[in-house]
């Protein structure tokens, strides 16, 4: 049986400020927009908020670029719209995960700003610093955003590290004082008031000593340096230090982003005995539609893979660790033009994903939008588009020599903008986001999806969420019972069964817009059914035995045992 604790039954919501809700008619969103729609996510019935970075920046990366970690981002408010959000938070019986980026700092961070000054700066060593090799960067490594992931700086004639662009270059956790810097920043947000912290690839922070050079693909320039980055030598030493120091002395909640990470990594991240961390992203299910060495080589998915791999994680840490359950983020695509039908299924095939995710052991986290279906947006022209990501790789290619319509089809499936679109509230114009100019275009599809046409509508993807995180407050054994999957092989059918004490649930969604044939496995026994939710009217008497299940349909079912 697993450890009972209120972040194990709770739901989450991640907010993209910028896009969330604009009341001042700058075009971008702020903390006020958010304080007036805690209503609304109150009333969607979710448990926990995480703020994409609230903080000072100058936006090379939207925020996870931070220049000032105790102060707010101007565009977004004052720390007095801060106080005030979380305290009416608070008041509704939410609580608030802060994003914490402490890989890097934004380079107009003053600890950067006299970094750069001299070699003999107290700031110096806050941040990486090398002399070239041979006339050309200390080595190879590749940053997450094209190009080298070394700049070199004429003043004191060295190159620093940026795993990700220009203006992020990455804090020297060997340095313990940098390390004391980010403890002390963590305590002064734990003592006004919040309740966790994503923690913004985290697993990037200990780098192998030597910085040693990956290995070069034919026809690269740069290489990958993830094996000396990505969950490197000192990184559990680090989290522990940080866990004695700062997140034991509270009851919070932390959830570290962590790409590459396996599952007894993880593990030994989320162990109850380990004090570290209680949970992490993973995202190898979020790579199941990409060729081999980068996302924007688009594949489709093949449902047996997706199987496979969450079942894989599913077990691995049952029992020992804990899963976070999602399918989108600022990110990733939407998940329903991703992994299922924006068109003629789009209602259902949302619904039915909704269902997957939630049933699955874990704590589920629902990206801003996604309780409204919200989808892919795909813009005429390259200067429609605002990520750092999009622009770097979108350049980088056409030098290459790639057709620009081309590179276009990868950003229309993969490109992180298709997430950060603004939430479409309802269809007045710029779908109710803001009076001004959005900063990023809003998708035309507002007219037809929007919350307020489907707030208090019973078949709404809203109410159905609604449901959901219902469901999960009503039956424990959506917490913690144990999973199991069925029908292996099936090609379009997921079927999985949860498991606590005397009680079993069902779990049954067709991933394909054909109907699909589900049997019950032969020796599958059961004493009662009761149907718990499904996205299409069905009688909960029918027999499970044989079920015809529509496109995209989703079922749960109780049952006794
Ligand atoms: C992961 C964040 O989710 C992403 O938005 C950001 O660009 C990188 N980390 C760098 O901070």
């Amino acid at each position: 049986m697993e450890n009972k604790t209120w972040w194990k039954e709770s739901v989450v919501y991640q907010i993209y400020p910028r896009s969330f809700k604009d009341t001042n008619g700058d075009g971008i969103g702020d903390l006020k927009g958010i304080t007036e729609k805690l209503d609304y996510l109150k009333d969607l019935g979710v448990d926990v908020i995480w703020l994409s970075p609230v903080y000072e920046s100058p936006n090379d990366d939207n925020g996870y670029d931070i220049s000032n970690y105790r102060e707010i981002m101007k565009e977004f408010g004052t720390m007095a719209d801060w106080d005030e959000l979380l305290s009416h938070m608070h008041d509704r019986g939410m609580k608030l995960m802060m994003d914490l980026v402490v890989n890097h700092s934004s380079d107009e961070h003053e600890w950067f700003q006299q970094s750069r000054k001299s070699k003999d700066n107290p700031y110096r060593d806050y941040y990486i610093w090398r002399p070239g090799k041979d006339g050309k960067e200390p080595n190879n490594w590749e940053s997450v955003f094209s190009g080298s992931a070394w700049k070199y700086d004429e003043q004191t004639d060295e190159y620093f590290l940026h795993l990700f662009s220009k203006k992020q270059p990455d804090l020297n956790w060997e340095n313990p004082q940098v390390r004391q810097e980010v403890y002390d920043l963590m305590t002064f947000w734990l003592k006004k008031g919040i309740d966790g912290f994503r923690m913004d690839v985290i697993n990037f922070i200990s780098k192998v000593p030597g910085l040693p050079d990956g290995e070069l693909q034919e026809g690269k320039k740069y290489a990958s340096g993830a094996p000396y980055y990505m969950n490197g030598p000192r990184i559990h030493e680090f989290l522990q230090e940080m866990n004695q120091q700062v997140l034991s002395k509270y009851d919070i909640m932390t959830v570290g982003e962590m790409p590459g990470v396996t599952v007894d990594e993880a593990k030994a991240y989320t162990g109850a005995d380990r004090n570290e961390l209680n949970m992490v992203f993973q995202f190898e299910h979020m790579d199941l539609d990409s060729g081999p060495t980068e996302k924007w080589d688009v594949r489709p998915l093949n449902l047996l893979d997706l199987k496979q791999n969450i079942t894989k994680w599913q077990k691995g840490l049952e029992g020992s660790g804990w899963n976070s359950l999602y399918l989108n983020n600022h990110d990733q695509p939407r998940m329903v033009s991703r992994f299922a039908d924006d068109g003629e299924y789009w209602a259902e095939s949302a619904k039915m994903l909704g269902t997957f995710l939630h049933m699955l052991q874990g704590t589920p986290y629902i990206y801003q939008g996604e309780e409204i279906g919200m989808t892919n947006v795909q813009f005429d022209s390259i200067d429609d588009y605002k990520d750092i990501e999009t622009l770097n790789m979108y350049k980088e290619k056409v030098e290459a020599g790639v057709e620009p319509e081309q590179i276009m089809q990868s950003i229309y499936a993969k490109g992180r903008d298709n997430a950060r679109t603004p939430m479409q509230w309802d269809d007045s114009e710029n779908a109710g986001f803001t009076t001004g100019t959005p900063w990023l275009s809003v998708n035309p599809n507002y007219h037809e999806i929007n919350a307020a046409k489907q707030v208090g509508d019973p078949n709404s993807i809203f109410t159905y969420y609604q449901q959901l995180i219902k469901l999960r407050k009503q039956h424990e054994i959506m917490v913690y019972g144990t999973y199991d999957l069925l029908l292996p092989e099936h090609p379009t059918i997921y079927a999985y069964t949860r498991i606590l004490d005397n009680e079993k649930l069902l779990v049954v969604t067709n991933f394909s817009k054909e109907t699909s044939l589900f049997e019950l496995p032969k020796d599958f026994s059961y004493k009662t059914q009761e149907l718990l939710i499904s996205n299409y009217q069905v009688d909960g008497n029918e027999s499970i035995e044989k079920i015809e299940l529509k496109p995209y349909e989703a079922r749960v079912y109780r049952l006794t045992i």
